[in-house]
């Protein structure tokens, strides 16, 4: 029989009526399997999986603020609009603060005391905090930054962010702000190595992850404020802090209503006028 033929034929079998449709849909199902799993760019928007968010991997981005721009234009900022932030933006936000940059020895963007690393970091989410790119929203929680695999893990369900603010003697922007990042320190990790004096290295860390926070918040054009009165104890239970786990600063970060910005010549009248020039 003549292939043609023998193709007709199976064409119009009855049979073949119900296989093109199933043949069909499986090709549809596979393409779309296809896609999500080889094809689309969900490592570079992040996903949710279970209690697992995959953060958006980091950027380096060249076309932001210089160094010397951020410098210049942070300052502490309280006053936020009703506005979610981008997990984009709580990304770069997490890796500034304790991201990986050395991937050899796994460093990080922060010093740190013989590499001791005492700091955990964990973000307080909001209702509505975090929005994520196909316009749905993290659930609010608090959560912890995983800086090894940049991704959050979910600690705690539910919207804290009341209870954080009453924690922190009722400041607003504590209670206003979509994000609350709080830096954690396990003394312990760099007094091992440095005994007493090693506690006044992990005081010194805490700053070094604030100021990036603050620096990364303004290349982002968002605004931020640390926050370092609050009781303890408090915190300690509303975020689920381990028991060697000490809560060092709680900083709330929101697009700003209003953003600072002060010009090379301001800076220079003020030091020249102070020269008595
Ligand atoms: C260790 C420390 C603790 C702070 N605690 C608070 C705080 O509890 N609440 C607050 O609104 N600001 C707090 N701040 C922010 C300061 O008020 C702020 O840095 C200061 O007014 C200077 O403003 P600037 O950051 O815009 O330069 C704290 C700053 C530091 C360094």
């Amino acid at each position: 029989m003549p292939s043609s033929k023998l193709l007709y034929r199976i064409f119009y079998s009855r049979k073949f009526k119900f296989i093109l449709p199933a043949l069909i849909i499986a090709l549809i199902l596979l393409s779309i399997y296809i896609y999500n799993v080889y094809l689309s760019p969900r490592e570079s928007i992040g996903y949710v999986e279970g209690e697992i968010v995959y953060l958006p991997l980091p950027r380096i981005r060249k076309d932001v603020l210089s160094v010397e721009e951020a410098l210049a234009y942070r300052r502490s900022i309280r006053d936020y609009r009703n506005e979610s932030l981008t997990i984009e933006q709580l990304s770069q936000l997490l890796w500034a603060a304790y991201g990986i940059t050395e991937p050899r020895r796994g460093f990080k963007t922060s010093p740190s005391a013989g590499a001791t690393y005492p700091l955990e970091i964990y973000v307080v989410i909001k209702s509505g905090g975090v929005r994520t790119e196909n316009n749905t929203y993290l659930q609010p929680g608090v959560y912890h930054y995983d800086p090894y695999k940049h991704v959050l893990v979910l600690v705690k369900k539910g919207d804290f962010s009341r209870e954080l603010m009453r924690a922190s003697l009722d400041q607003e922007w504590v209670g206003s702000a979509p994000i609350n990042i709080v830096i954690a320190a396990v003394f312990e990790r760099t007094t091992r190595y440095y005994g007493e004096r090693g506690v006044r290295y992990v005081y010194m860390e805490v700053g070094h992850a604030g100021q990036n926070i603050y620096l990364e918040a303004t290349a982002l054009g968002l605004g931020c404020v640390v926050v370092g009165a609050f009781y303890d104890e408090d915190v300690k239970e509303i975020v689920g802090l381990k028991d060697d786990e000490e809560p060092m600063y709680i900083i709330p970060v929101g697009v700003p209503k209003k953003s600072y910005r002060v010009s090379e010549e301001e800076i220079h009248q003020y030091i020249l006028r102070n020269r008595g020039g």
